[in-house]
Parts: structure tokens; C-alpha cells; sequence
């Protein structure tokens, strides 16, 4: 017998897998050691080493409190948008309200309006959560997560941006999140090709008065005070290159307590700025 066939991990790393990721494919797929499994794990190695992420193939990934499913209709999500959580949830203490509305624009899996609903509920919090997106494939993601979740106070609308949303909701939003499309089309060939695997409309936006990949950030920026009640908050994540851009726009279109955050990695990432009183 072969050290393989005692550890497959070790068949999959000597395959050419990371120990790590080798390790979370044997969890998933042979989690009893059970080898009439070896066929179907071997088959998930192989998508893995054939550059598909690993989080498409697992089919779950963990975001903050929740196990998110995810597939190939949804952005995976990213670790600075756990981080975008914390400010979010920051930014509703402040406010105090009793029973935040939340809209998160955008929404993919669900990651962060989910993962909000999730953590309020814990600290006693009953927030309601409007999830939107353009995409009716992230819709029926999101809307089944909310269901393995068990989060009920949750609706879907899909929409561009704010364009469908029901006018009674004008100057009614505690908090607005958005993690849009901040990825320029140039800059694309540049980054990790385990992005050609998530859907291109989550991911790129288009350049405006060359400042790269900026569109969707300005739209959200420039129409979502219309939706916040005055002093409610929007928390919204982007790319490196846009904070100067986005600062300038925040104060031109009237908000206050404008603040651009760093992530971990000391990256501009997350703008926070709210409606005048
Ligand atoms: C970067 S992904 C973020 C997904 C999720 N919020 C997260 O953080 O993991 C951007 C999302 O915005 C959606 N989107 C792109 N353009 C949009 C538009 N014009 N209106 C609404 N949603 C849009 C995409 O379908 C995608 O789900």
C-alpha cells in the first residue's frame, strides 16, 4: 500500500494541489475515509487543478457567521467584505435604530445583507433587508442561502441599481451596502485568473473620465442619499485606485462623516459616508 492510499491528500498534493486545499477536498468529499468516494474526489482535484476555484467546486464557503452557497452564478466572497460587515454593523450602533432597514445593493450570495440580518439577530436586532441585484441567477442564490439561513426578514428585488425599487422606500433606508463591480476591462488580464471563472458582470465596471472601473461606484454614490433617511449611512467597498475620486464625489453630492477605510492588507477599500441630518 502506498502513502496515498492511506492519506489521498497526499495522492492529491502529489498531483500537484496545495496540502491546504487537498485537505478541505478530502473533508468534503471523502469525509467517512470512505473509498468508493476516491472516483468523485478525484474528479474534484481535477477541476481544481484545472484552475477552477476551489469555493465553486466545494459548492459552500464560509462568509462571517454563515455558510454561503456559491457557484459559478455568484462572486465568491472575499474576506475585505467580512470587513465591510464590521463597519456596517458599526455604522447602525451608531445610529441606534431599533429595527434597521437594510438595502444591499448588489447582493450576490447574499454575503453581506445575510450575514447582517444574521448577526442583528443575535444581538436581539430585528432589521428587515431588501437584496438587489441585476442578475436573476444571483437572486436565486441569495434567496435560497437566506432560506438554509433561516432569515425570513429578507425581500428580493431585481433591479439596475435603485431603478425598480419602490418609490415609498425614498428617505426610508437606515443602511445602504454595496460591494459593485469596481474591476476595470484593462485590468483584468492582470489579476488571478480565478476571476475568468466568476460572472464578468460582478466583477467589471466601466471607466469614467479615466478613472478605471469607477461607473457603478459613482451611480451608487450619487443616488443613494435620495434612499437614506437623513443620517443613515452607506458602507460601500472598492478599488484601490478609486478612493481619491470617490472622497471628492461623496463630499460634492452633500453627505457627512465621509471616511475612506483601509482593509487588512493597508488597502483603500470601504467608503462610509452618511445623509445630513
Ligand atoms: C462584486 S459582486 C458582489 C456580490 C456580493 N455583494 C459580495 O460582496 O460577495 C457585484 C454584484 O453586483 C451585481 N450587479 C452588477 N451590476 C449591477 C447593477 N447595475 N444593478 C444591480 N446589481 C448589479 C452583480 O450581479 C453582482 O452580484
Amino acid at each position: 500500500m502506498t502513502d496515498a492510499n492511506l492519506d489521498p491528500a497526499a495522492e492529491l498534493v502529489g498531483l500537484g494541489l496545495e496540502r491546504r486545499e487537498a485537505r478541505w477536498l478530502v473533508e468534503e468529499f471523502l469525509p467517512g475515509g470512505d473509498s468508493d468516494a476516491l472516483p468523485v474526489l478525484r474528479a474534484a482535484a481535477q477541476r481544481r487543478l484545472n484552475g477552477e476555484p476551489l469555493q465553486y467546486i466545494i459548492g459552500h464557503w464560509p462568509f462571517r457567521s454563515l455558510d454561503l452557497d456559491v457557484d459559478s452564478r455568484v462572486l465568491i466572497p472575499r474576506p475585505e467584505t467580512e470587513e465591510l460587515v464590521d463597519v456596517a454593523l458599526a455604522q447602525l450602533a451608531a445610529a441606534a435604530s431599533g429595527a434597521p432597514l437594510i438595502l444591499d445593493l448588489g447582493c450576490g450570495s447574499g454575503a453581506i445583507g445575510l450575514s447582517l440580518l444574521d448577526e442583528l439577530r443575535t444581538r436581539g436586532v430585528a432589521a428587515t433587508l431588501i437584496a438587489l441585484d441585476e442578475s436573476a441567477d444571483a437572486l436565486d442564490v441569495a434567496r435560497s442561502n437566506a432560506r438554509k439561513h433561516h432569515l425570513h426578514a429578507v425581500s428580493f428585488v431585481h433591479s439596475s441599481w435603485f431603478d425598480a425599487l419602490d418609490d415609498s422606500l425614498r428617505s426610508r433606508v437606515d443602511l445602504i451596502v454595496a460591494n459593485p463591480p469596481y474591476v476595470a476591462a484593462a485590468e483584468m488580464a492582470n489579476l488571478d485568473p480565478v476571476l475568468n471563472y466568476e460572472p464578468r458582470g460582478a466583477l467589471v465596471a466601466p471607466d469614467v473620465r479615466g478613472v478605471a472601473g469607477i461607473e457603478d461606484l459613482e451611480i451608487i454614490l450619487r443616488d443613494a442619499q435620495a434612499w437614506l433617511r437623513p443620517g443613515g449611512s452607506l458602507v460601500m467597498e472598492h478599488g484601490e485606485s478609486q478612493r481619491l475620486a470617490l472622497l471628492d464625489l461623496a463630499q460634492k453630492n452633500g453627505y457627512v462623516h465621509v471616511r475612506d477605510l483601509d482593509d487588512l492588507s493597508g488597502r483603500p477599500r470601504v467608503l462610509v459616508a452618511r445623509r445630513p441630518e
